[in-house]
Order: structure tokens, then C-alpha cells, then sequence
């Protein structure tokens, strides 16, 4: 399956961040299975049940004497929100307990009403424990967070932008809740954004206060060795993405007790695309213990 950097196609490295997400929902329900909470699937970046693969293969069909067309074969797998309600069900059919809620918050109008139309043929026994929200994450998942009871709640959440529209302020919703968050760090979109030989624009500067929600990220850079032709003080940053990953794990410890991974999903060449982060907002030593244990094993086996 082909990636295509910063388009709507994802690649093998999709699939894993699929599986290892509902690997971990399928876990968590046996964790939960004798606990009185009510438990909740909350997708902030719900898509419309199905990731499209795109790749081309060239047809026979459709060539002339001086050109050759490439014709499309479309592919697709079941997305973060089925995969949940199958892990669910899956429980249930083994007579263990499945989620009481889902909550969907999508964009999209038409991809949620996909959504909608995909679980009631193919979960319409749950369709009634669903919820959908068109809107922002960033506006409406503050809100859906902050009503839960966490004496009663329970919940694990899974926030997959396709770049970096997830801001700060919104994941900050998480802290003191008991909610466990599958978060993907959008590394390559970021590191676009922060040039090696100076800072960024005055735009992007404001956008990545935003996505991180303070001004640190600006400790990447450092005063150059030599100064310019000019004697003016220069910055630049390390070449790769570590130095960045570092900071985004520290930034993560600073709001959630639990930080898991990050496990790198790169491209068929080996290009980093996304980080993927398990982050637990519970403080209990024990829901640290078991979720440590579950998130570490995942993100290890794709290569953390
Ligand atoms: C990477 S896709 C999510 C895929 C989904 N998790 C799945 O597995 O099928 C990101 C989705 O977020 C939606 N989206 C983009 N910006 C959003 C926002 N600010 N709030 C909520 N959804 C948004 C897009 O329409 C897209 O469907």
C-alpha cells in the first residue's frame, strides 16, 4: 500500500496505529470487565469508518499510443471508529462487557453521516449507545470531557488528526479525568514547520504556540557558532526529529501521569510521519500500572 505524505492515503503505518489502537480497547475491556464504571469510546477525529488506500496500477486498458494513464484501485480498512465497535461487540459475544457509550465527534457532515449509516448496518444493536457530534474537536470535546462524572466514568479516547489541527488547550480537557488517550503526534506537519537554519515565520511561530501551548519549543534552536556575514546573531536546530519527539514527550509528562511510546510511523521509505502516544490522565497507581503495561507492549511491538 503506497503513502502519500500529507494527503488523505495512508499506508501500512496506518493499519498498525488501527491495530495497535484496537489491541488496546480489546484489552481495556477485559481490564474493565468486572469494574462497576461506565465505560466510553470517545474517537475526536471520528473519519467515516473506513480508511481509502490509493494505489495506482497501471492498466492496459487505458493506454494510448503516446501516453499511459494510471488507473486507480481503490483499498480500504476498517477505521478507528468500527474497529471499536467490533472490539465491543466482541467482548459481548465472549460474555464479557462492551462500552455503554460511543462518541463520535467528526467535522465532516457527510463523513458522519457515512458513519452513522455503516454502524446501523453493521452494528445495529449498538447503534443506540452511539453519539454523534458535528463540530471541531477543539470545541467539542472540552465539552464532552468536562460533563463526564468521573466518580462513574470511565473511558479511553483516540485523537487522530490528519495534521496538526489538535490544539494544546483542547488536550489539556484530559487532565485529572480518567480517561486513557491514544494520541498522534503529527511529527512530520510539525517539523515542517521548524526550519534547521533559523526560526520559523512570525504565522507559524503563533501556530505552534497553539499546538503546544507554550512558547518552549522555541528552546530547539540555539545560537549559531559562527555569526553571519553581517555579525548578527543567528539560530539554528538539530537536523532529524529527535530533538523534537524529546520535547513532545516532555511536554506530555508535564499534563498526564502515564506517557507511553512514542512509537514512529514512517513511510515505505522510511520517512516519519506521525509519533503515536499512549497517554493516561489517571493518577490511581494502578490504572498506571495495567495501562503502562498494555500501552508499552503495543507500542513496542510497531517499534518503540
Ligand atoms: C485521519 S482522519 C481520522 C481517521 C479515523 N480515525 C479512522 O480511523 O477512520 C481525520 C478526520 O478528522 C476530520 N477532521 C479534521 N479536522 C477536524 C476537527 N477540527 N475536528 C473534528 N474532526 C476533524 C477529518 O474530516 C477526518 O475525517
Amino acid at each position: 500500500m503506497a503513502a502519500t505524505l500529507g494527503g488523505g492515503f495512508g499506508g501500512q503505518w496506518s493499519v498498525e496505529k488501527l491495530e495497535c489502537v484496537e489491541a488496546y480497547i480489546s484489552s481495556y475491556l477485559k481490564v474493565m470487565q468486572k469494574q462497576r464504571w461506565e465505560l466510553s469510546y470517545i474517537d475526536a477525529f471520528s473519519g467515516e469508518g473506513i480508511q481509502r488506500f490509493k494505489h495506482a496500477i497501471q492498466s492496459r486498458k487505458h493506454e494510448s499510443e503516446d501516453t499511459v494513464n494510471e488507473a486507480y484501485a481503490e483499498a480500504f480498512t476498517e477505521g478507528s471508529s468500527l474497529r471499536a465497535l467490533a472490539a465491543s461487540k466482541e467482548r459481548e459475544i465472549e460474555g464479557g462487557r462492551g462500552f455503554d457509550r460511543f462518541y463520535f465527534i467528526e467535522l465532516n457532515k457527510a463523513k458522519l453521516d457515512a458513519l452513522r449509516c455503516r454502524i446501523l448496518s453493521q452494528f445495529p444493536d449498538c447503534a443506540n449507545r452511539c453519539v454523534y457530534i458535528c463540530g471541531d474537536a477543539n470545541k467539542e470535546l472540552p465539552g464532552l470531557i468536562g460533563n463526564m462524572d468521573w466518580q462513574k466514568d470511565r473511558a479511553v479516547s483516540f485523537v487522530d488528526p490528519f495534521a496538526t489541527q489538535f490544539k494544546w488547550s483542547s488536550l489539556e480537557c484530559f487532565k485529572n479525568t480518567c480517561c486513557d488517550v491514544w494520541m498522534l503526534f503529527p511529527l512530520f506537519a510539525i517539523i515542517r514547520m521548524l526550519p534547521t537554519s533559523h526560526l520559523p515565520s512570525e504565522d507559524w511561530c503563533k501556530a505552534l504556540d497553539e499546538i503546544f501551548g507554550e512558547r518552549d519549543w522555541r528552546n530547539l534552536y540555539h545560537e549559531k557558532t559562527q555569526l553571519s556575514l553581517f555579525g548578527e546573531e543567528e539560530v539554528e536546530r538539530e537536523k532529524g526529529v529527535d530533538q523534537l519527539l524529546e520535547y513532545a514527550t516532555r511536554r506530555y509528562r508535564q499534563d498526564f501521569p502515564g506517557v507511553w511510546g512514542p512509537a514512529v510511523l514512517r513511510t515505505e521509505r522510511n520517512a516519519p510521519l506521525f509519533a503515536l502516544y499512549a497517554l493516561t490522565a489517571n493518577h490511581s497507581p494502578q490504572a498506571l500500572i495495567v495501562s503502562g503495561k498494555i500501552s508499552r507492549h503495543l507500542l513496542n511491538s510497531i517499534g518503540a
